[in-house]
């Protein structure tokens, strides 16, 4: 395959100086991610901030109350920050460290990637630039907080669609002109070469903690692993270590939002189309006019028009399936997993925890789901009540 490509998606379309940069940050990567005093500090501050490894829970009364496959829950939402973020974040800022950049610039939709990335500026003592889109920012107000709290400079995007896309261009505007002194820490496994591949590969520790967990509990492999996408990053780090596993079945859940009109959902595997966006290629959904659309789902962490290049790829070769949750059956699952589990999921996440009920119903009591629960739903609570909570659900 062609360097930096999935297929035909991927690779780097920006300015010749950006490209100058990214191949050295490349260049820089591929020698550090080998480097043994990289590789330490990364498992420490993994194992002792972070918390890693984050359990694998066996769901027994979701699993009795749905009769079918038994369920298993990844625990991302223990991580320190709430959610896998901060699996990319770490590596990105010591990433940073180690190329002695001073400032990391990061967007971020529903705040997770932001806070995450906040949080170990503060810890490693470097200056933070977070862009996020108006809406977002009154969504999602005590992230907004926690992140000045920690000392990060929050630039509020007022344009557009006032959300993740905006805030992706806005980031990659100022990290342009600032290129000497910062790095840009991309939310998830998109934006041009090597960002996808960098993000995947701090990510991937989600999915081989889950092979060795899972081999302990039931000593076999899951038969379907299923994770929410937004640009993909929690479900290619709990993918990537199954792919040659063709047994292991591997499902993608985009938010289908309010429905299937364009600007109702964020939906980009099922109604993309494939094109240069955001300095890649990939699927993007676009409206009647060929501009790129305003994506939509009631978690913000989802509303991206755009997906990571392997997605689109691992979807054309139909090494993993994608399918769709909409708003009303992700409220349904938010409710349903704090009252059976005492777990209250991330808006995202209740997206695959949706649709790992009704695939369980569907299966075997000896098959096994594993749901990538990607964050807690502490920063949802506010909005879901803000809806009209209905807590006889
Ligand atoms: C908890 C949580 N899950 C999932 C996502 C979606 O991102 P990705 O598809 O990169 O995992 C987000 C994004 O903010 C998030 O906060």
């Amino acid at each position: 395959m062609k360097k930096g490509y999935f297929g035909e998606f991927g690779g780097s379309y920006v300015s010749p100086e950006m490209q100058k940069e990214l191949n050295k940050i490349e260049k820089q990567y591929n020698e550090l991610k080998n480097n043994k005093d990289f590789k330490k500090e990364l498992n420490y501050l993994r194992k002792y901030y972070q918390g890693r490894p984050t359990p694998l829970y066996y769901c027994k009364k979701l699993t009795e109350k749905i009769g079918g496959a038994k369920i298993y829950l990844k625990r991302e939402d223990l991580n320190h920050t709430g959610a896998h973020k901060i699996n990319h974040a770490i590596g990105e800022a010591l990433l940073a460290k180690y190329l002695n950049k001073t400032k990391i610039i990061a967007e971020t939709g529903a705040g997770q990637h932001g806070l995450a990335i906040a949080t170990v500026c503060a810890q490693m003592g470097l200056d933070c630039e977070i862009h996020m889109g108006k809406i977002d920012t009154q969504k999602q107000k005590v992230n907004v907080e926690k992140m000045k709290l920690l000392g990060a400079k929050i630039i509020q995007v007022d344009k557009g669609s006032c959300s993740l896309k905006e805030a992706s261009e806005s980031a990659m505007e100022s990290y342009s002109k600032q290129l000497d002194t910062s790095i840009y820490c991309i939310g998830s496994v998109v934006g041009p070469h090597p960002f996808p591949t960098i993000v995947k590969d701090f990510q991937s520790v989600i999915g081989k903690e889950v092979k060795q967990q899972l081999k302990v509990l039931e000593n076999k492999k899951p038969d379907y692993i299923v994770a929410c996408v937004g640009g993909g990053s929690n479900a290619m780090g709990i993918f990537n270590e199954f792919l040659r596993d063709t047994q292991v079945n591997l499902i993608g859940v985009e938010a289908l939002g309010r429905g299937e009109l364009v600007g109702q959902n964020s939906a980009t595997i099922r109604f993309g189309v494939t094109d240069i966006f955001d300095g890649y290629k990939t699927k993007v959904i676009k409206d009647k006019f060929g501009n790129v659309a305003e994506a939509y789902s009631i978690a913000s962490g989802l509303d991206y028009p755009g997906v990571g290049p392997q997605h689109a790829y691992l979807s054309q070769i139909k090494r993993a399936k994608y399918v769709t949750v909409d708003d009303n059956e992700c409220l349904t699952a938010f409710y349903t997993l704090s009252k059976l589990e005492g777990i209250i999921p991330a808006l995202e996440s209740a997206h695959a925890v949706a649709y790992g009920l009704k695939l369980a119903k569907s299966l075997d009591k000896e098959k096994i789901i594993v749901i990538n629960l990607s964050g807690r739903g502490d920063k949802d609570v506010d909005y879901v009540l803000s809806l009209g909570g209905n807590y006889e659900n």
